[in-house]
């Protein structure tokens, strides 16, 4: 969703402005602009689409200045046009604002600001800022340019990051935020200004994380922090470990493919004991639990379900798995019995989060999985625990997905080992497996020309059909995901037994169907779901690590044998790279589907 940059220093804000757009590019976006003050003057460029068509754009060359503030939009107010990215300007052309979020009473705010003689250009919400600072600076006699920011601010009802800057404050910008991300980075006689870290990775490391409703004033040599009362605070400093090399493509074609090959050695350095170091969960208190419930959005739900079996086979705990857009409103029964987990790779979904608000306040006990240290959510959560992925670029998540489950079983073998309900030996085994995980990803890996030749023979087709049993169901759900949200082909998953109550009637020839089998004691039954698509004509593809007649498919997938509660983290290898070969076959932008965006910070 929306991308924040800012800049202040003696370098050409443009410069650092554009390529901080272009890493956040992943974020998703349909069009981008900036503002930088050229002397005693803000200058503004906008368009539609791309950064590089900014990049491309004639005027580039005028707009000029060490300080400046820039954009990429995700519509949702407003189609996507020149006319509605960011910045927004008041009415004078001397405020300048960019906002990531949506203001809900913006009507009500417009017409306020209508009957006082304001104009609007844009079809926009963040329009209603720039013009109710300006409304508050002149009541306050044109003083005190940060006592009108946050009046206006006190007016808007919804989520918001912004950045500002004005003619009447030069040399400073001041931001400020709720419910949407802002980090400001700092360098030597520069300070930089990001919704996400990446964007600025390459020239410090050094962050500052604004909190909700708290305000900064940023000039080149300093950083003033504020609390919503404007108060003066102060705030930590945090060192962010990830390389900045991390961010980049490497040698891969994609971010993508290049996260999906990162795999081996993130799901290992995740599974490092000493991850969980930090969380002290007393038997006593796990001992008392009626139950876990695990929310999240998108692939960071199909983690979650994946856990579900890890959590109440190891620990006989009954585990929900719940979509955090669906929990965050239907009055869930949870009270401080329940563990609730919040799965977020970026840790800034809008859903996940306030799902955990509500959590809290029923007085569950919460922990938040995320790959983003600093992040929303573990500002929230009363416990944090990290994955090792590193930054993922890719909108279609998999490095994440892999190391979620690995941080996940983790915490589900931690748990097991202090309640003592399962025979020990089964956690022994278990823990015997984790080493070598690494190395039985590299081998899924080597089989990359099978898994493009299965994507060449099913991109023709309107649908595909996941399907699995028990554990396996659940990483149907996330290989019917994957498809769906790269190569646009409609997927869907099923427990392979629940098939014939409906979807089997959409079998016809040619139709593939992918079954994932790698339960041992459910082989059988999965075998014989899959002879029932087979015999009614579909393609049919197996991924597996069982013994099983390779004669009766079309495709065989072959991964090596794995304890059954860790066999997800193998079996979505192959699914990840259809789907990836399926899109590059149909010549589509694998890592920025259409769409979609990486985080999503709005509701
Ligand atoms: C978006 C992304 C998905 C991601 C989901 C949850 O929909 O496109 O890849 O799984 O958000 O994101 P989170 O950062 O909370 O894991």
């Amino acid at each position: 969703m929306c991308g924040i940059v800012g800049y202040v220093g003696n370098k050409s804000a443009k410069e650092i402005l554009l390529e901080g757009l272009l890493k956040l590019e992943y974020r998703g976006y349909d069009s981008a602009g900036f503002a930088v003050i050229n002397g005693k003057n803000i200058e503004c460029l906008k368009c539609k689409g791309r950064v590089k068509n900014l990049k491309e754009d004639k005027k580039i060359g005028s707009v000029i200045g060490n300080l400046g503030i820039a954009h990429t939009r995700w519509a949702t107010h407003g189609e996507p046009s020149t006319r509605n990215s960011h910045p927004h300007l008041d009415n004078e052309g001397k405020i300048a604002v960019v906002h990531n979020g949506i203001i809900e009473n913006y009507v009500e705010l417009k017409n306020f600001l209508l009957e006082r003689g304001y104009a609007f250009l844009s079809d926009t919400d963040t329009e209603v800022i720039p013009n109710l600072i300006d409304y508050y600076y002149k009541l306050n006699g044109n003083e005190n340019f940060l006592k009108a920011v946050k009046q206006a601010t006190d007016e808007l009802v919804g989520s918001y990051a912004l950045e500002i800057i004005s003619t009447h404050n030069l040399g400073e910008i001041i931001i400020t935020r709720k419910d949407s991300p802002l980090v400001i980075g700092k360098g030597v006689g520069e300070n930089y200004i990001c919704s996400d870290v990446p964007a600025v990775l390459s020239y410090t490391n050094v962050f500052y994380y604004l909190g909700e409703r708290e305000f900064a004033v940023i000039t080149k040599n300093d950083i003033k922090f504020y609390n919503n009362n404007l108060e003066s605070i102060k705030k930590e400093e945090k060192i962010v470990d990830w390389e900045n090399s991390a961010a980049d493509k490497g040698n891969f074609e994609d971010y993508m493919l290049k996260e999906i090959f990162e795999q081996p050695r993130k799901v290992e350095d995740t599974f490092n004991i000493e991850n969980l170091k930090s969380l002290d969960l007393p038997k006593e208190y796990l001992n008392d639990l009626n139950k876990i419930v695990i929310v999240a959005c998108g692939t960071a739900k199909n983690a979650g379900t994946v856990a579900k079996n890890v959590f109440e086979n190891l620990c006989r705990i009954e585990t929900l798995v719940e979509v955090a857009s669906e929990f965050r409103y239907r009055n869930p029964i949870i009270d401080n019995k329940t563990l609730a987990i919040f799965i977020s790779q970026s840790g800034e979904t809008a859903d996940t989060i306030a799902a955990l608000k509500l959590a809290k306040s029923k007085g569950a006990k919460t922990l938040a999985v995320t790959n983003v240290k600093g992040s929303s959510i573990t500002r929230e959560a009363d416990y944090s625990v990290y994955t090792l992925a590193g930054p993922e670029i890719a909108v279609a998540s998999t490095k994440a997905y892999t190391s979620q489950i690995a941080l996940l079983t983790l915490l589900a073998i931690d748990f097991a080992e202090k309640l003592n309900r399962v025979d020990s030996k089964i956690i022994e085994e278990l823990r015997a497996e984790l080493p070598n995980i690494g190395s039985k990803i590299n081998f899924i890996l080597e089989n990359k020309e099978l898994y493009h030749n299965i994507a060449k023979d099913i991109i023709e087709n309107r649908d595909v059909f996941f399907i699995g049993r028990g554990i396996d169901y659940a990483v149907a759900e996330e290989g019917a995901l994957k498809l769906k949200e790269i190569s646009y082909i409609h997927a869907e998953s099923y427990s392979s037994g629940e098939l014939k109550h409906g979807p089997i009637a959409l079998i016809e020839k040619g139709v593939p169907v992918i079954g994932i089998i790698t339960d041992e004691d459910l082989v059988e039954k999965s075998v014989s779901n899959m002879q029932e698509v087979i015999s009614r004509g579909a393609k049919s593809i197996v991924v597996t690590n069982q013994e099983i007649e390779s004669d009766n498919f079309d495709y065989i997938i072959n991964i090596p044998k794995i304890n059954k509660l860790l066999s997800p983290i193998l079996s979505v290898i192959p699914l990840q790279l259809i789907s990836y070969y399926a899109a590059k076959e149909k010549s589509l932008d694998v890592d920025k589907p259409r769409n979609l965006a990486k985080s999503v910070t709005v509701e």
